[in-house]
């Protein structure tokens, strides 16, 4: 509560000052007009709330995704409503279309709708658990005027009959197919469930994607130990979150082919700040945005724009990566995992 009076009292003396810092970033090839993206959540699934984004100062939202599960379940969904209907195989073709093009045409309403009423990127976002459905889909997604579509690809690499090979191969599977099908930037968007974390992130920028954002999070499972029963637990994150986006970024941002986006944890202008140091050209938020509400976007704003004032930075190119693995002066705390007294000065 103070910490934001102050802010706010620093800001206006920027402000009165004119010297407001220039918090333009670029990522994806779009031009930002500072480094915050609302994340893909229910908060970007209505052109109200998009409004209200872009009036609190987000830069760009990435809307909610279209889940290919959502659509599929939809159409199993009402086909066993009917059923006893004996549809013909027609009719079922029929329903399982229809309910697809019903999902896809309302998703394509919220991008152009979306575009008419804000004047910040639309970035689409679509879950992909195959490559089958979306290459039509990615190309109408672009008519409809998306500035760029971000993939959120996610195999819970649970099925032991299946090496960390066959599972990484849907990854390139999807992208090789959408990125030859659009000309608007792509995105992945990915967890940190591979076994080999860099050379899968550096393998993905080499497939012509511009942006990877690190990482996503999932739904997490809990047990009701009363009910038996598995439950969601942990909706939101924490702030101490943070570190383990900020790890990566660091580590692979001076190696990957393409900008990164961070995302998780991201609660206050002071992790963002830490993210554009460890090299992400952007970041995502959506924990706090709900926590909090959209306003706290200018706070962080205007805390990245005091931050910047007193270490006399006129851009965010001036710091953006100077604390990534390359530049760091001790890069290898970043790859330090064992608890010893030298680095966590405990025990
Ligand atoms: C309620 C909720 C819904 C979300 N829905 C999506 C989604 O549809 N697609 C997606 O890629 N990420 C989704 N996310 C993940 C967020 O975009 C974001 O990556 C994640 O929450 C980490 O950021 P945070 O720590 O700022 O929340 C969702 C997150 C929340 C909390």
């Amino acid at each position: 509560m103070i910490w934001n009076i102050v802010l706010l009292l620093l800001s206006k003396k920027l402000k009165s000052k004119s010297v407001m810092a220039n918090l333009s970033t670029t990522y994806m090839g779009l031009k930002l007009k500072n480094p915050i993206i609302i994340g893909s959540s229910g908060l970007t699934n209505s052109v109200e709330n998009i409004k209200e984004a872009a009036a609190n100062g987000a830069a760009a939202v990435v809307l909610k995704s279209l889940f290919e599960e959502q659509i599929l379940h939809s159409a199993a969904h009402t086909l066993m409503q009917n059923e006893g209907s004996n549809y013909y195989p027609e009719a079922e073709d029929y329903i399982t279309n229809y309910t697809r093009s019903s999902d896809l045409d309302k998703y394509l309403k919220l991008i152009r709708d979306s575009k008419k009423a804000v004047d910040i990127p639309i970035i689409a976002s679509i879950n992909c658990i195959s490559s089958r459905e979306w290459t039509d889909f990615a190309k109408k997604i672009e008519e409809a005027g998306a500035d760029a579509l971000e993939l959120n690809i996610f195999v819970l690499p649970s099925d032991p009959t299946k090496s960390g090979e066959q599972n990484e191969a849907l990854y390139f599977d999807i992208l090789e197919k959408i990125t030859k099908t659009v000309k608007i930037p792509i995105s992945a968007k990915v967890s940190y469930y591979f076994s080999g974390m860099a050379k899968m992130a550096l393998k993905l920028s080499w497939t012509g994607i511009s942006g990877l954002v690190l990482f996503n999070r999932f739904f997490s499972p809990d047990i009701d130990i009363d009910r038996f029963e598995v439950k969601a637990t942990n909706v939101f994150s924490t702030p101490a979150e943070l570190s383990t986006s900020l790890r990566w970024v660091a580590m692979l941002s001076s190696q990957v082919q393409c900008d990164i986006a961070a995302s998780t944890g991201i609660h206050d202008g002071k992790a963002v700040i830490k993210q554009l140091l460890a090299g992400a050209k952007a970041v995502q938020v959506a924990s706090v945005i709900y926590k909090k509400g959209f306003k706290e976007v200018q706070l962080m704003l205007d805390e990245i724009a005091v931050y910047m004032d007193q270490h006399n930075f006129k851009t965010l190119d001036q710091f953006i990566g100077r604390m990534s693995v390359k530049k760091a002066e001790n890069p290898a705390a970043y790859e330090r995992v064992q608890f010893m007294k030298h680095f966590s000065g405990i025990e």
